[in-house]
């Protein structure tokens, strides 16, 4: 080899791996949630950067999300005077599994698995989501880290400034309010996904209620008409809860479209329908039980549960509840 051909070729390779580093070969529409888990051999195409935070933590995320992402902090910091930080990115299964010890060590374990994903289910894994938090300044010119979950929560002008400026970087907000039933996640104004692109955001986050799972096609966003009726047992909290769980799982029925759910009444929290309910439980044992009723529709073809179109009426579903816990939802069909 020439001397002049060795040097065009380390230029050649050190513009290749420039080029790399601008972003990976990955799907950037991945879907990685309760039923999706990261797919395998993610971490192969899987181009990342490390960055340190405020508070002296080492945050790995996918290298094209991070050149959008400090654009983002850029734009807020100069035009809003919001100081963005990354709390954490990339997440390896292990990182998770310790996360979801600290919760439900910390919350219970109700908690933890409306907030923390199940290791090897966490978008977290893909390094395309990112966990922000960010700093005040004070009149001193000193700044604060709003850093805790519960403390950033009590701020949502500012993170309604920053969600509206997502979309021109190519992010989305992944958990939205009131879409626990699609994301299977409570409200989350922190956790950011970028999708790839800014088109493609800008579609996502220009339909008010719009989750990723829908947008992909992978769940109809039913939306049903709930009839909660009265109840003497249960406040309406504990209801809405409960129909959740139901629409959580319905959004598993594919290509089916709920119309309503209602609350079938106080008269099935009987010790016969408990018992029936306890039946093989192997845990706590249920203390309660809440029915819903509901009336959908099968999609018009690709089905091998229903009938082309089929108007499905007075579906059951059971919940049971143990002396200290949420609901679970136990059975559901014609039962
Ligand atoms: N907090 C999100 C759901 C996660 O743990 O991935
Ligand atoms: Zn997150």
């Amino acid at each position: 080899m020439t001397k002049t051909f060795a040097v065009l070729l380390t230029i050649c390779l050190m513009l290749f791996s420039v080029s790399i580093a601008e972003g990976s070969d990955i799907d950037y529409l991945v879907l990685v949630n309760k039923l999706n888990p990261l797919p395998d051999g993610w971490e192969d195409t899987l181009e990342t950067v490390h960055v340190t935070n405020s508070v002296g933590d080492d945050v790995e995320v996918e290298a094209k999300a991070f050149t959008a992402y400090e654009k983002l902090k850029a734009d807020l910091e100069t035009n809003d005077g919001i100081f963005l930080e990354l709390d954490s990115a990339r997440r390896s299964v292990a990182a998770q599994q310790k996360i979801m010890d600290n919760f439900i060590e910390k919350y219970g374990a109700d908690y933890a698995a409306k907030t923390v994903a199940t290791p090897g289910y966490s978008e977290h894994h893909t390094g395309l989501a990112l966990d922000l938090y960010f700093k005040l300044r004070g009149e001193d010119g000193g700044f604060t880290d709003v850093y805790y979950n519960e403390d950033m929560v009590q701020y949502p002008e500012i993170w309604e400034k920053i969600h509206m400026k997502l979309a021109n970087y190519g992010f989305i907000l992944r958990y939205l309010k009131d879409k626990e039933y699609i994301t299977g996640y409570g409200y989350e104004p922190w956790h950011i996904r970028y999708v790839g692109d800014v088109d493609t955001a800008k579609q996502i986050m220009s339909q008010p209620g719009m989750t990723l799972e829908v947008w992909l096609g992978a769940v109809k966003d039913s939306n049903p008409t709930i009839d909660y009726g009265n109840s003497d047992l249960y406040t309406l909290e504990e209801l809405e809860e409960a129909a959740v769980q139901v629409k959580c799982q319905f959004a598993s029925f594919t290509g089916c479209q709920l119309h309503t759910l209602r609350y079938a009444g106080d008269a099935y929290n009987t010790p016969e329908e408990l018992a029936s309910l306890n039946h093989g439980n192997k845990g706590e044992p249920y203390t309660q039980v809440a029915k819903f009723l509901s009336d959908f529709d099968a999609p018009e073809e690709g089905s091998e549960v229903w009938e082309p179109g089929e108007k499905i009426k007075d579906y059951e579903w059971w919940l049971a509840r143990t002396a200290n816990g949420g609901w679970q939802l136990v059975t559901w069909g014609y039962c």
